[in-house]
């Protein structure tokens, strides 16, 4: 066994890493024996060399998962039982919190800070939510009187797919696993390509903590690849996605097509942030420093467009520009990083794209708008934290989602006309709002069309509170008890209670 110590350095190590695929709980090779690299977007170094999963592997895999679900020890195990894994999983996590956390920031850029305090502790609460959940799932009986006797039962749905994204990987696949373990079913896990290291470390996790071999496959590589045969697959149960809206919808495409896999997505999103003039201004400067600049903007529930009450616009985007100038964007290994890279080339170039946009369209840069200057910064893929104003609602940077470090300011006059503005988009997944007046806090918290409203704070998360989106940003909801419908099927029984039973056709 080696000690937490020697396990950070190797976290630390510049030689590559190399992961295979879990299937059938063993760590094996791609059947085209392909492999991938996955870069640290710090240095644009090598971190990993990872199996390439293909629709063969994922044959195997779904084979694995169907082989557990139907009639390996996991199919007679008690939830309380499956519940204790689960736990003992979360725990495993816990002490390998620190090494984990330094993967996460170097496969994905995220400061250390914030993989430290946010996604590993998120995760375990994840799991130790999702382990009591296990035999907390009961159904039903329901007194429709008469002499029959009528229940109902939840039951896993089977085979699931989980695809995810690379912004939160660990959290993501607890968001996955946690409940879908908990209500019996096998997994097949496909990581994202730009991060796939601590799922692997996962599936480590989960083997050591017990759970029967096919219960958890987790297959990384390409979207359009391992994804897809994912999506297509005909004896996969159930599909649950986090991702771009675009890919959403070829999920949902693929599944119908197919043998009408159940799907639940978790999409983008353009979420209004909203500041009125009789809000605690400071407080609210900071939570939309937070809300945007939070993991580089990448982030699908981010406070991407920030609506401030016209009256106070130049005092508020002042006092804005200037914190924003004053983050810290640098090496996210360092404790007192704000920002650190991008994930990948591809977005921050995306990021550019979409500020070169916002200033055709008449907006104005009030701070970033560009990478830093710093020498050490130029192999990796850094953005500064960017400010635009005067942006109006019919703008691209105010619809699309830029996901990266980019918040659009726009004005209104009053509840009404921010109203109007704050629904005029295809997504709704989350809201801001920033007031002292608890009455127009409620209005808009009913009238906003989003799955999730934070209410003079933002992005708090809690494996109780359910989340999920309105309109182009989904359907189904993860989190919380009402997950829980996601990953269970329910099924009536009637019986018939009657002394003397007279059949339909009789008399
Ligand atoms: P994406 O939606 O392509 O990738 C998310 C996951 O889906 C990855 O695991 C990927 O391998 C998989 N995937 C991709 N194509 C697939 C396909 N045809 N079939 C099945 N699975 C597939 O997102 P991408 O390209 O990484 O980022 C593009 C944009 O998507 C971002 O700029 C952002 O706007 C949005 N996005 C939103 C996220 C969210 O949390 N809602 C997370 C990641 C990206
Ligand atoms: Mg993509």
């Amino acid at each position: 066994m080696s000690t937490p110590e020697q396990k950070v350095t190797a976290a630390q190590q510049s030689e590559p890493r190399t992961y295979q695929l879990l299937i059938d709980g063993k760590f094996v090779d791609a059947a085209s024996g392909r492999t991938f690299e996955t870069l640290n977007p710090t240095t644009g170094a090598v971190l990993a060399h990872v199996a390439e999963g293909d629709a063969e592997d994922v044959n195997r895999a779904v084979a694995a998962a169907r082989r557990a679900f139907e009639s390996g020890p996991w199919a007679k195990m008690t939830p309380h039982q499956r519940g204790k894994i689960i736990y003992k999983a979360a725990q495993l996590i816990s002490e390998r919190a620190k090494e984990l956390a330094e993967l996460e920031t170097l496969d994905n850029g995220k400061p250390i800070r914030e993989s430290s305090y946010v996604d590993i502790p998120q995760t375990v609460q994840h799991f130790e939510y999702f382990a009591g959940m296990a035999d907390k799932l009961q159904g039903d009986t329901i007194p429709i009187g008469g002499n029959v006797f009528t229940y109902t039962m939840r039951e896993p749905i089977g085979v699931c797919g989980q695809i995810i994204p690379w912004n939160f990987p660990l959290l993501m696949a607890a968001w996955k696993l946690g409940p879908a373990l908990a209500a019996g079913n096998t997994v097949v896990l496909k990581p994202a390509e730009q991060t796939p290291c601590t799922a692997m470390e996962l599936g480590k996790i989960f083997l050591e903590a017990g759970l029967p071999d096919g219960v958890l496959n987790i297959v990384p590589g390409f979207g359009e690849i391992a994804g897809a045969a994912i999506s297509h697959h005909m004896d996969v149960d159930k599909v649950a996605f986090t991702g771009s809206t675009e890919v959403g919808k070829l999920i949902a495409e693929a599944a119908a097509r197919t043998n009408l896999k159940k799907v639940t997505l978790e999409l983008g999103g353009k979420a209004p942030n909203v500041v009125f003039a009789d809000a605690d201004l400071e407080h609210a400067v900071e939570g939309a420093l937070f809300s945007i600049f939070f993991n580089q903007g990448q982030v699908c529930c981010a406070g991407s467009r920030l609506f401030v009450e016209e009256s106070i616009h130049d005092e508020f985007v002042e006092r804005l520009a200037n914190r924003a100038k004053s983050l810290r964007v640098g090496n996210p290994l360092n404790k007192d990083t704000h920002m650190g890279p991008q994930v990948t080339r591809e977005q921050l170039d995306r990021i550019k794209r979409y500020v070169g946009y916002g200033e055709e369209a008449g907006a104005k840069v009030l701070a970033g708008g560009r990478s830093p200057e710093a020498e050490e910064l130029q192999n990796g893929f850094f953005f500064t934290p960017t400010i635009l104003d005067c942006v109006t609602n019919d703008m691209k940077v105010a619809q699309e989602e830029i996901f990266g470090p980019v918040v659009s300011v726009l004005t209104f006059q009053n509840d009404k006309d921010l109203l109007k503005q704050a629904n005029d988009v295809v997504f709704g997944l989350s809201a801001g709002i920033w007031t002292r007046d608890i009455k127009r806090a409620h209005r808009f918290a009913k009238s906003v069309k989003a799955g999730v409203v934070w209410i003079n704070t933002y992005n708090m998360f809690n494996a109780a509170m359910p989340f999920g989106g309105y309109k182009q940003s989904g359907y189904g909801r993860e989190m919380g008890f009402q997950v829980m419908d996601a990953y269970t099927q329910c099924k009536s029984v009637w019986v018939d209670l009657s002394e003397n039973p007279i059949g339909w056709f009789s008399n």
